[in-house]
């Protein structure tokens, strides 16, 4: 497009870049995006499969009505206090349409999930970071910082660090504005915010069917919190953000908790497994409670990176401040596992 017909506030603008996204079929280990290893539940499937009928001629229902109604069921809360999105990162957008626009501070710690900084130039607002000593721990900065909006991504990406529960409690306390916790990798965590939406009426916490449900490819996230907030985010949302099948795929995923459980385990278990075999060829590994872990290579990151990339391994890489240098690696299943530590060994 030409230049002069964007908007000045986008001049010189650097858009979120997501990871590669090589055609299906052509045999990655795609190792690059945090994606489930494993399927969706059997459940799901059947339920889009029902669904793709004549009634896709109709619009879907405005508040994916059954799809709220399921995820509150699930958490115990009441269908007001839950709004789904096109993916978490429609619910990150719609916070900014809410809460912060033109003029206001949005306020993060870093590094964290790249998504915020161009969301701020979008919409005119200027990032507050709030810089994290050894990616660990939450900065007691952040609390006092007057923003109308903070992000706290926990477990936090790319690190996978997990902040303190207590630390960020007294974020959300010490905050004027609206908390948005985004909780995108939690159920690989050991704890989740979830009791603070009982004495928090200031917390939004932000979910995804796109990790621990492998559902990357249905677009569907999901937002708890008080009534207030929720009807805030449902007063800036398109019409119909989410549709029919996705609704259904939300529904079915959600109620099939034993096979959540199973998906979860197995990632957790082969976290484990992965950090200990890149710690002994020499891997500085971050403690990780989400479905990836963040490592420092032995050898330049670039040159593994690439090295992974000749034998269609894919990984994130991070070349700029405070992350340069480091790796994230989505956890696998064992398989994908040991082609790349066999991959590495060669490598390195
Ligand atoms: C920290 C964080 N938040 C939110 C998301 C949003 O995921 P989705 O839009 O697929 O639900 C991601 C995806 O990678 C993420 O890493």
């Amino acid at each position: 497009m030409p230049k002069s017909v964007v908007r000045r506030a986008l001049e010189g603008f650097h858009p979120y870049v997501p990871g590669e996204q090589p055609p299906d079929g052509e045999g990655w280990v795609k190792l690059n995006t945090n994606e489930s290893p494993l399927p969706p539940s059997p459940k799901v499937i059947e339920a889009i499969k029902a669904a793709a009928t004549d009634q896709l001629r109709l619009y879907p229902s405005p508040t994916a009505a059954p799809a709220r109604q399921a995820i509150a069921r699930r958490f115990g809360l009441d269908p007001t206090q839950v709004t789904v999105g096109n993916g978490g990162d429609e619910l990150i957008e719609l916070c900014f349409r809410a809460f912060a626009g033109a003029g206001d501070t949005v306020a993060f710690p870093t590094p964290t999930y790249p998504l915020f900084e161009p969301l701020c130039r979008i919409h005119e607002a200027a990032p507050s970071r709030h810089p994290t000593e050894d990616f660990a721990d939450l900065p007691a900065s952040l609390g006092p910082d007057p923003s109308p909006l903070k992000f706290i991504v926990n477990p936090n990406s790319p690190t996978g660090a997990l902040f303190d529960a207590h630390h960020v409690e007294a974020a959300v306390v010490a905050s004027s504005g609206v908390v948005a916790i985004d909780e995108a990798y939690v159920d690989f965590a050991p704890r989740s915010a979830l009791e603070l939406l009982e004495s928090q009426d200031k917390v939004l916490l932000l979910r995804t069917f796109s990790k621990s449900y492998g559902l990357a490819g249905m677009r569907i996230g999901f937002a708890l919190g008080s009534r207030d907030l929720i009807a805030a985010l449902d007063s800036v949302k398109d019409s119909y953000n989410v549709d029919r099948l996705s609704i259904v795929a939300a529904v079915a995923a959600i109620e099939d908790e034993p096979h959540h459980e199973q998906v979860v385990g197995e990632v957790v278990r082969n976290r484990g497994e992965l950090a200990r075999a890149l710690e002994q060829m020499g891997f500085e590994v971050v403690p990780s409670a989400a479905n990836f872990i963040f490592v420092q290579p032995p050898r330049p990151a670039g040159e593994v990176v690439a090295a992974l990339r000749e034998r269609k391994i894919l990984v994130r890489h991070y070349d700029r401040e405070p992350i340069a240098g480091w790796i994230r690696i989505t956890i696998g299943t064992r398989e994908q596992h040991s082609k790349l530590l066999e991959a590495l060994k060669e490598i390195l």
